[in-house]
């Protein structure tokens, strides 16, 4: 074992396959998004998930001052848009948003699309976790999830 630093964090901790999701704010018919894989399912009763995003992000004033947000689990036909909201400033032009019941930006054709209320913050070094209540959900079982492994797309 070797002692932890920030080059030898991130190399481990993309030995970790996972899913990639991008997370949705619709601020005043402004929609921000960003890509997103520390994603994860919370608890059962109440459903409620969990994401985190960098304090440092150009989107954490956005994401902080929403009520409601949608997570839509990217397919494997996807990519694109994943390194799209992994940039400061994404192309919204060409996406068709779908809206939710309370004004939430979703993507078409994901894999799974989630509508959720942020129902608690939690600041933890850099980065603030979101603590979501999910109101509604829709998934697709025709297509192959987008998968992140080793900093590559699979
Ligand atoms: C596959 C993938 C997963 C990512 N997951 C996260 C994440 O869970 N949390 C996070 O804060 N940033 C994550 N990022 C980085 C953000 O998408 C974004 O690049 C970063 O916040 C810098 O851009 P910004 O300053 O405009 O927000 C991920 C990027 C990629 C490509």
């Amino acid at each position: 074992m070797k002692k932890v630093n920030t080059n030898n964090f991130k190399k481990t901790l993309s030995k970790f396959s996972t899913g990639i999701t991008v997370v949705c704010v619709n601020n005043n018919n402004s929609i921000y998004g960003k890509t997103v894989n520390s994603f994860n399912s919370l608890s059962l009763n109440p459903p409620m998930v969990l994401f985190s995003l960098g304090n440092y992000s150009s989107s954490i004033k956005q994401f902080s001052k929403t009520k409601f947000l949608s997570i839509n689990i990217l397919s494997s036909k996807q990519k694109e848009l994943s390194d799209n909201f992994a940039s400061t400033s994404p192309n919204l032009e060409n996406i068709k948003f779908l809206k939710g019941k309370n004004k939430t930006a979703i993507i078409p054709n994901c894999i799974a699309n989630l509508e959720c209320k942020l129902i608690d913050k939690i600041k933890k070094g850099d980065h603030i976790i979101f603590i979501c209540k999910i109101l509604e959900l829709q998934s697709n079982d025709k297509l192959k999830p987008l998968v992140y492994f080793n900093s590559k797309y699979f």
